[in-house]
């Protein structure tokens, strides 16, 4: 079993039956989705869903897991997703694979979120890999002229095929190459403030727990 695996496997013992459960986005959430769907499944487990991403309603729904979306819903009891950064004080970069606008916005109706993640993603300081930051394509040029000349290292992003990848919201992706991101907090601040900004992948304050999967095993921080 890869470590994925293992934190999404292990990640799906917190769902319990009645609860509402944000299903995160990405190949590590992806293990936690298939075992909540066995569980459905096998064991005959009651939840609804309330997916991030198209990829993983699709996912969900060939599992069999009933699905909800975030606005047919009163509040999410438990989130989990992955994540590409988690620095030692719990703050996250998301996003790398296009979701963090709807991931974020699931994560803040939720009760308690839940990372998962190989140790790999486990960093002292957020920022070696890059901030992606949700755009409108109108005036993104203009972003990204503004960013350069901020000194954010701007890049759109690309598919291998060259073209501009596209979320499930029709916006573009901006990645940052920061490397070190000194103040998370007032980088926050600055980049929901830009116009044309939807939404950016700092996750700052919003995770409860954080389930490692370590070669020598699983180790869950509260
Ligand atoms: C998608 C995300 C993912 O949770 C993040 O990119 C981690 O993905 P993976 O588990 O595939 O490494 O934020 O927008």
């Amino acid at each position: 079993m890869n470590l994925k695996q293992l934190v999404g496997i292990e990640a799906a013992t917190y769902v319990k039956d009645g609860m509402t459960v944000g299903l995160g986005t990405g190949s590590t959430a992806y293990y936690m989705v298939e075992e909540i769907g066995r569980r459905v499944k096998e064991e005959g487990l009651q939840i609804t869903g309330v997916t991030t991403s198209n990829a993983t309603q699709e996912q969900a729904l060939a599992l069999g897991i009933p699905l909800k979306s975030i606005d047919e819903v009163t509040h999410v009891d438990l989130t989990i997703d992955g994540a590409d950064e988690i620095s030692a004080n719990f703050q996250g970069i998301k996003g790398g694979g296009a979701a963090l606008l709807f991931e974020k916005i699931v994560a803040t109706y939720s009760d308690k979120v839940i990372w998962i993640v190989d140790e790999s993603k486990m960093v002292e300081h957020l920022g070696a890999f890059p901030l992606p930051v949700e755009v409108i394509p109108y005036g993104s040029d203009q972003l990204m002229r503004k960013f350069n000349e901020k000194g954010l290292n701007p890049v759109l992003r690309t598919n291998e095929q060259g073209d501009i990848v596209k979320t499930d919201s029709q916006n573009y992706i901006i990645d940052l190459k920061l490397g070190k991101i000194k103040n998370p907090t007032e980088l926050a601040h600055y980049l929901t403030n830009q116009v044309g900004v939807v939404e950016h992948g700092l996750f700052l304050d919003m995770v409860n727990t954080v389930i490692i999967g370590r070669t020598e095993g699983v180790e869950t921080l509260n």
